[in-house]
């Protein structure tokens, strides 16, 4: 390890929890040089939703670049990105009634991020944002601007302006509608609060701690964002392309949202891609103001078509998410009881689901027993104190299984520890 202690940044952070070398990995395996198998229950923080090394987009990738085609285009128009945009516009798309332009934006989920916003605020003539209680959006400036978390927003050295912070659903309790309370403020001219451009949120919050938005409140947001001018931006860059149990994870709200930025395993190789969807009509960019070298990853756009073509031209793929999430809750919700003064209890939806814990210690520890059983598994949260399962969603079933086998068995050991040291 001497080479990355000596020699890279001291940021660096998912090699911090997971401290080996690993050289090869395949579907939900990565493996050491010594051949030693982990199980993946990280799949690259969401990026590898159709798994490490997929055989059917890597024959597309060789073939593509056997054949010397584009790999970086700029935004040329290539025949990878026309393939793409087809693929995506015949079989995401148009399926779910939606109508939408793409932005290819830099390839990270912030760029996108930054994109949308950007966007609304011209479209709208106006400064302010409302972004939400445990939000997470990017770490770039504009990004870090909507994202809740402390650590990122002190790193960003400057003010972060512009924004106004809300509670998400469920965030004062069951009992308390947060629409109503933005509705309030939003029709109050003393309330303090600027008109904003735009609303920015997850429909599940994946780094601030699986915190679900339920498809009521969403449909209260959609219609608090008509009623009040604002457009509604949907950052998708986590819990879309599957992961929710659905192709978006808007969908089963029946929300239309005006910007949507995805990103992570739109490429479905792991490759770098963002794109921003906009309603038609809000496209007023004028050529060039939101620019940036690479935005035609054309190794990606053919990998994120052949995702598309083969994973989603049917309803099978989706049909298998939805198996593996009732056996993920299932399981999940059964760890939980079987330790009731634990206080555990399951969060998430879909395969972004996880154990919150009653300390972000404890959810740590679970975490580091399970990745010496084999597991990779992290922890998200405000406090880092849920357990968060983001395997890929090509997972075997048998090896979902032995992973939440372990993940049961490193829950039960660091809290058979952590009573008796109290006792
Ligand atoms: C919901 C959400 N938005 C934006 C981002 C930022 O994406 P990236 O790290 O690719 O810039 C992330 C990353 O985890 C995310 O989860």
């Amino acid at each position: 390890m001497d080479i990355f202690e000596s020699m890279e940044s001291e940021v660096r952070v998912y090699s911090r929890s997971f401290p080996i070398l690993f050289n090869r990995a395949k579907n939900a395996h990565l493996f050491t040089e010594n051949g030693d198998a982990y199980l993946d229950f990280l799949a690259g923080a969401g990026s590898l939703n159709y798994g490490h090394n997929n055989e059917l987009f890597k024959a597309a990738l060789l073939e593509y670049i056997q054949e010397d085609g584009v790999s970086q285009g700029l935004d040329l128009y290539t025949r990878a990105k026309a393939d793409f945009i087809s693929s995506y516009k015949r079989l995401i798309l148009e399926p779910r009634g939606l109508d939408y332009k793409i932005q290819f934006t830099g390839p990270t989920g912030t760029n996108a991020v930054e994109a949308a916003l950007k966007l609304a605020r011209k479209v709208k003539d106006r400064s302010n944002i409302i972004s939400f209680t445990n939000g997470f959006h990017g770490v770039s400036l504009g990004s870090a601007a909507t994202t809740g978390n402390k650590t990122i927003r002190r790193g960003a050295g400057v003010s972060l302006n512009d924004v106004n912070f809300m509670p998400y659903c469920d965030y004062l309790g069951e009992d308390v509608n947060t629409i109503d309370l933005m509705d309030k403020m939003l029709s109050d001219p003393s309330s303090g609060i600027e008109c904003p451009a735009a609303v920015i949120v997850e429909a599940v919050q994946g780094e601030g701690g699986l915190n679900v938005a339920s498809a009521a409140w969403l449909k209260g947001l959609e219609r608090l964002c008509r009623n009040h001018d604002m457009l509604l931006i949907i950052d998708d860059i986590q819990a879309g392309n599957g992961r929710t149990g659905d192709f978006f994870s808007f969908e089963e709200a029946g929300v239309y949202p005006d910007l949507i930025a995805v990103s992570k395993s739109l490429s479905g190789f792991g490759l770098p891609m963002a794109v921003v969807l906009m309603r038609p009509e809000l496209d007023m960019w004028s050529p060039g103001e939101h620019s940036g070298t690479f935005r035609g990853n054309n190794l990606a756009f053919v990998t994120a078509r052949a995702a598309i073509e083969h994973y989603w031209k049917d309803g099978q793929f989706l049909e298998e998410i939805r198996k593996k999430s009732y056996i993920l809750r299932q399981r999940l919700t059964a760890i939980c009881e079987q330790y009731p003064s634990g206080e555990f209890r399951f969060k998430g939806r879909g395969m972004m689901c996880g154990i919150s814990c009653k300390t972000g210690e404890m959810a740590n520890q679970i975490s580091k027993c399970a990745f010496n059983k084999g597991l990779m598994i992290e922890t998200s949260g405000a406090n880092g104190e849920v357990v968060k399962c983001l395997m890929p969603l090509t997972i075997d079933e048998k090896d979902l299984l032995t992973g939440l086998e372990l993940l049961s068995s490193s829950v039960g050991q660091v809290f058979q520890q952590q009573t008796k040291r109290a006792s």
